[in-house]
């Protein structure tokens, strides 16, 4: 290992923290063996979500996790739609952040849903929909969700959306409780809307989410292998060896 160019790859999905302890043991391992650098690969990079202190006295985890990487030696990061890159980027790893939407969307066309209309949550996603509209061609928007800090309560705001006798499909980051698809699946299916599929990168799928998801109506979830799961139908591997051909380690 001495004086190689080391990747590591590790995804850090559930059990999240066994996996986060391996990741630094990794790294950790190759900086004292003397690698000359050390580049990691974590498709789901687990505790990132926590971008802030939402409340007074909360952790601010996706710092803590950087901050160990950093500490460990780590030069840089591949990562799959960050829940938010530029946090991540206000450290000395060097940040790769690498878009599966198309891939998903590709998936899509392939189980015959071209010009389903993409929809994406939340204002600062919504160059997620115009993304998966680049293939599936069926128009794009967005629709702003919340969640309260202290019940965790998901409500969506309501505004119309051209998806009257349209497949439509929503696109997350991340599905974790369930919750916030399932809000976007209603606003969607009282607009009129025909199948309604749920996609997201990261599928996590919390307890009875992928139950609850179906009973609110979708007609179908799908996730990449960031998280392994039963709907994980789309694989990230060309994305990550796309990133590390072109760019390097
Ligand atoms: C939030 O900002 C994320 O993009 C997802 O919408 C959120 O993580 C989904 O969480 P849940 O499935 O628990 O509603």
């Amino acid at each position: 290992m001495q004086n190689e160019d080391i990747v590591i790859v590790q995804t850090t999905s559930p059990p999240q923290n066994e996996n986060l302890v391996q990741l630094f043991l990794m790294v950790d391992n190759a900086r004292d063996l003397k690698a000359r650098s050390i580049t990691v690969v974590v498709p789901y990079f687990a505790y990132t979500r926590q971008d802030k202190r939402f409340r007074p006295g909360e952790t601010f985890s996706a710092k803590t996790v950087m901050r160990l990487l950093e500490t460990c030696g780590v030069q840089k990061i591949i990562i799959v739609n960050s829940h938010n890159p530029e946090i991540l980027r206000s450290f000395r790893i060097h940040v790769d952040n690498v878009s599966a939407i198309s891939l998903l969307a590709e998936h899509f066309i392939k189980e015959g849903l071209d010009g389903a209309f993409s929809l994406s949550l939340g204002k600062k996603a919504q160059g997620v929909a115009a993304e998966a509209n680049h293939t599936l061609k069926g128009g794009y928007g967005y629709v702003q969700t919340r969640r309260d800090r202290l019940t965790g309560k998901v409500t969506v705001k309501k505004k119309s959306l051209l998806v009257r006798n349209k497949d439509v499909i929503i696109f997350d980051d991340i599905i974790s409780s369930g919750g916030t698809m399932i809000k976007a699946i209603g606003l969607v299916k009282e607009q009129g809307a025909q199948r309604v599929y749920a996609a997201c990168v990261h599928p996590l799928l919390v307890g009875d989410a992928k139950d609850k998801i179906m009973e609110s109506g979708a007609d179908g979830i799908v996730g990449t292998d960031c998280v392994p799961s039963p709907v994980s139908l789309v694989s990230v591997a060309p994305l990550i060896a796309k990133a590390l051909t072109e760019r390097g380690a």
